[in-house]
């Protein structure tokens, strides 16, 4: 299913505000989703809420549980970042070879401000990559505020960064960023990148908090066609 349009991705931890928003996104762009949870009851309640506002989405969410949504194509990893890599590891037999989208930030609230955390290997990312040594791990998304991608009518305007190890695993992230409107795809490097994306968040919710606004990055300088596909031989 590698590369394909129409994917099925599981979302661990589907049920937060970060999951729920890209569940009904990537639905909104033809993929079937799997809502995961520890709980299948707030699957279902959270699948049941994006149809209820959305029914176009009717068919393409499944409510099911964290394993069946580790047991997908692609699988998102969108619990808390503390809980990233634990989660990722208790899966690591069904995610074995997949690709596994990492968007945790390490972010602490510091009275009125947020600041970055140093996770262990540096990165959420890195963090869960040695959690499924034998998955191929691809941070993205971090940056996306979950209003916006919830807000399946509208497009998102953001680049989104993506990183990791495995440049087709890399292409497949870019693939699935391309197709959502208004979303920029960016090849940002290897896994080492994640450390500054995920920290650059803190910087983003310091300007929401200063703007009152949702702000997303737009980079200049990048012709909006020359992100090109890392992979040997990728179409
Ligand atoms: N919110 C945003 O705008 C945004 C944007 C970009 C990236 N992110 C990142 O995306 C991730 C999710 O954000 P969120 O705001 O949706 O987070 P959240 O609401 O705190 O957590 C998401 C889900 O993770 C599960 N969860 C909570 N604690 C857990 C634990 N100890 N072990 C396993 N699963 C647990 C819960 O699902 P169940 O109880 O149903 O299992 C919860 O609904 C974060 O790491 C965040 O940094 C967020």
């Amino acid at each position: 299913m590698e590369g394909c349009a129409d994917m099925r991705i599981g979302i661990l931890g589907g049920t937060g505000p970060a999951g729920s928003a890209l569940a009904a996104r990537l639905g909104s762009i033809g993929h079937t989703v799997v809502i995961g949870s520890r709980s299948q009851s707030r699957a279902v309640e959270t699948r049941d809420s994006l149809v209820a506002l959305h029914p176009e989405l009717d068919g393409r969410l499944e409510a099911g549980d964290n394993p069946a949504a580790a047991g997908c194509d692609v699988v998102v990893v969108a619990t808390p970042w503390d809980s990233a890599a634990p989660t990722a590891r208790e899966f690591a037999d069904e995610l074995q070879g997949k690709v596994v989208i990492s968007m945790a930030n390490a972010l602490v609230r510091v009275g009125g401000e947020f600041h970055p955390l140093l996770p262990p290997r540096g990165s959420v990312a890195a963090h869960v990559q040695a959690a499924v040594p034998g998955s191929r791990v691809v941070a993205a998304f971090h940056h996306v505020p979950a209003k916006e991608l919830g807000h399946i009518g509208h497009p998102v305007e953001s680049d989104v960064m993506i990183c990791g190890d495995d440049d087709a695993a890399v292409d497949v992230v870019a693939e699935i960023v391309d197709a959502i409107p208004g979303c920029r795809p960016l090849h940002a490097g290897t896994l080492s990148s994640a450390a500054a994306i995920e920290s650059f968040t803190a910087v983003l919710l310091q300007l929401n908090v200063r703007y009152k606004t949702r702000a997303a990055p737009r980079l200049t300088g990048i012709r909006d066609r020359q992100a090109e596909p890392l992979a040997a031989g990728a179409s």
